[in-house]
């Protein structure tokens, strides 16, 4: 029988379930009684705030994603959810009353998916909407490698972008392909390059470890081929295959004992891999942030000087 007391789950090998550390989506619900937010706004500060704006679509859906993400939309669709978007910033902002916002970020889905002229509407909204000085503050977008182009990035850097985190996930085409990932290194290798162009000063490439057949090796190898980017951040993810996922309808049809069960014995050598990651960042003179987020420090992080196109 499986535990229910918290010591005796702590005991379980590590990677038993995916937290959040935002309310999740189902946790979204109508509220009976509705409530005016300004009322909710009255007691909160508000001049610190973190504006986050999500765009959910993508070229493809990957096979392991469960973020809110529609691959291949109609393009009367992305426009109208802009037009969605710019109604909900505008009523947020005008509920806050006197604010200020200190952080941003567009996350997805895949913001870059938008072509520059809705990029640009989305710069324009916020600039329009929101108390806020993009240039001043950090600030972020999330990107896959085949969505990058110099045209959407030069947008990018000219509001303000100062951060650019991109999905690469595994070096090898076979552990991409076990994802359901449609892409190719040599799209990866051109998309840095292009970021590298426009001199942001933060770039964060994100890596997965615990893909069926990968091994401590192969993790290192990719490890081994993201630094040779020098990244400001990485991220490594644990793997986690969820039920309504490509990879889970996958593990279903096979009928394993899906992984996002509880388990009682280690599946697989994630904290192997992990670990072995993990020690080649420090040793590379990356500092750990969090259980997934390693940065460069200061001595190694790329001057922001513009390079010729
Ligand atoms: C919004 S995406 C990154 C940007 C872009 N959409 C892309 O895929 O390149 C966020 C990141 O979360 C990680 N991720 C998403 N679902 C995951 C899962 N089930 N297990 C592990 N990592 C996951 C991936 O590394 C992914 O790059
Ligand atoms: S991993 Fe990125 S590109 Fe793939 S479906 Fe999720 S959000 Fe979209």
């Amino acid at each position: 029988m499986m535990p229910t007391r918290l010591a005796d789950l702590l005991r379980l090998p590590p990677y038993q379930a995916y937290s959040y550390s935002y309310p999740h989506k189902t946790s979204y619900r109508p509220l009976a009684p509705a409530l005016p937010i300004e009322a909710l706004w009255l007691g909160e500060k508000r001049d610190a705030l973190f504006l986050y704006l999500h765009i959910p679509f993508c070229s493809y859906r990957c096979g392991f994603c469960n973020l809110f993400a529609l691959a291949r939309p109609e393009p009367a669709k992305v426009d109208s959810y802009l037009t969605q978007m710019e109604r909900q910033l505008r009523a947020t902002t005008k509920a806050l009353g006197e604010h200020r916002f200190v952080r941003f970020a567009l996350g997805g889905g895949t913001p870059s998916y938008l072509d520059p002229s809705q990029l640009h509407r989305v710069f324009e909204m916020v600039a329009r909407h929101a108390t806020i000085d993009l240039p001043a503050i950090p600030a972020g977008i999330e990107v896959s490698p085949e969505t990058v182009d110099d045209d959407k990035l030069r947008l990018c850097r000219d509001a303000g972008i100062d951060r650019i985190s991109m999905g690469v996930q595994s070096f090898s085409p076979a552990e991409v392909k076990t994802l359901v990932r449609p892409q190719q290194n040599a799209v990866v290798e051109q998309a840095i390059a292009t970021v590298r162009r426009h001199a942001f000063p933060t770039l964060n490439l994100d890596l997965i470890y615990g893909i069926s057949g990968q091994t401590v090796e192969s993790f290192l190898a990719s490890i081994e081929s993201v630094l040779t980017y020098v990244p400001e951040e990485l991220y490594l993810y644990p793997l986690y295959v969820r039920p309504l996922t490509g990879l889970g309808r996958i593990e279903a049809k096979r009928g394993g004992k899906p992984s996002f069960t509880l388990q009682a014995e280690p599946m697989d050598n994630r904290l192997a891999m992990y670990e072995a990651g993990r020690n080649r960042l420090l040793a590379a003179g990356y500092t750990q942030v969090s259980m997934r987020m390693f940065r460069a420090c200061a001595r190694q992080r790329r001057p922001c000087v513009l390079l010729p196109e």
